[in-house]
């Protein structure tokens, strides 16, 4: 009698025991259900504002992506790049990489205000910038992956840390690439495929400037046709110029870009160094060949990049604003 009772009990805390691990472990992890329940609408929301957005700018797909990526790379995806300023922090908006140069906050907002009139408090702000990132890709005739959803939002963000260089800057060689996405924990084959977004999207003269005027790794006829728009002296208003990143299909998620590559017309260094001679060549040249290899390597590279340090739990929280902390 004394034996089964508190047999009983040690089954009853083993059980607790086990629930404890369970709840905390799969809190840690991200999942493609999570809003399925809490916000059944979620999907449609973001997607009718970004589709709408896309339609009347293409370029702004591009600018979503982009705004996931530098959200992930510094202190993981956790919505802080779209922290503003404070008066006691400065954010990561006017880091070097971000500043005068990451837009698509305005779209954000208007995500984010659809999504709190259908569930309010539920969705975080790092959330639905994956599903934009992933949405913008879809509008544009990319491929379309079943994103991972449960990051909270941070309640700061960093300067110095968006600052650091965690975000390769464009004038990059390749061992720089590979070793800023091997600190993410990301391979060389991801960084490949995940360059590829630069299949859309646009670069002002100030960034790629010295690669038009001072590489050798470019067609001569490809460099003189974007010099028309990025005059050499610097410090002029043409500095925010801006060029397409793929001058083929800028406005088509697809694998033409690593064609621009193996045919010396990338945009940035940091794209040609990808294809110069280099270990990256033969992916380069497999991508550029095979779409869906290419698309197959990125979908697995982005959900990977999604992955990157998530605030989970009771970690972080849900902002109500995605410019400010609650
Ligand atoms: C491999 C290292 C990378 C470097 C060095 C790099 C650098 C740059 C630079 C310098 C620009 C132009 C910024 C400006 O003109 O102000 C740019 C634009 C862009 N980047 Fe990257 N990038 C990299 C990787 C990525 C990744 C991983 C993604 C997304 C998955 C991405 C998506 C984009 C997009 C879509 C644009 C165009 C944005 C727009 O038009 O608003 N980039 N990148
Ligand atoms: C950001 O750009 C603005 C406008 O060009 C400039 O005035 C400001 O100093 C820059 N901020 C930083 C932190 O570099
Ligand atoms: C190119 O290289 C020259 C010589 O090193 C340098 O003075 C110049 O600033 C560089 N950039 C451009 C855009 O010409």
């Amino acid at each position: 009698m004394t034996l089964s009772s508190s047999n009983g009990s040690l089954n009853f805390f083993c059980f607790v025991l086990f629930m404890i691990l369970l709840i905390g472990s799969s809190s840690a992890q991200l999942s493609e259900n999570f809003y399925a329940k809490k916000c059944p609408k979620l999907f449609n929301a973001v997607n009718s504002v970004v589709h709408s957005a896309v339609a009347k700018e293409p370029r702004m797909g591009g600018s979503l992506l982009r705004l996931h990526f530098h959200d992930c790379f510094v202190n993981g995806c956790d919505g802080s790049v779209l922290l503003d300023d404070t008066s006691s922090s400065k954010g990561e908006k006017t880091a070097p990489p971000n500043n005068n140069s990451l837009r698509g906050f305005e779209v954000i907002d208007a995500i984010k205000s659809k999504v709190e009139s259908v569930c309010p408090g539920v969705v975080s702000c790092a959330d639905i910038v994956a599903i934009a990132a992933r949405d913008s890709v879809a509008n544009l005739g990319g491929p379309i992956w079943k994103v991972k959803l449960g990051r909270r939002d941070s309640k700061t963000a960093s300067f110095n840390d968006a600052s650091s260089g965690v975000i390769p800057p464009p004038f990059s060689t390749l061992s720089n690439l590979i070793n800023r996405f091997k600190a993410q924990g990301l391979t060389t084959k991801d960084m490949v495929a995940l360059s590829g977004a630069h299949t859309i999207g646009k670069a002002r003269c100030i960034v790629y400037k010295d690669h038009i005027y001072n590489d050798t790794d470019i067609n001569s006829l490809f460099a003189k046709s974007r010099q028309r728009n990025c005059p050499r002296t610097s410090g002029t208003i043409k500095d925010n110029n801006v060029a397409v990143l793929d001058f083929k299909t800028p406005n088509h998620f697809d694998n033409v870009y690593y064609k621009n590559l193996v045919n010396k017309k990338g945009l940035l260094h940091s794209d040609q160094v990808l294809f110069n001679g280099g270990s990256t060549d033969s992916l380069v040249k497999a991508y550029s060949n095979n779409p869906k290899a290419f698309e197959y390597d990125f979908v697995t590279a982005i959900i990977k990049m999604g992955n990157i340090k998530p605030l989970t739990g009771s970690k972080g929280e849900i902002r109500k604003q995605c410019r400010r902390a609650n």
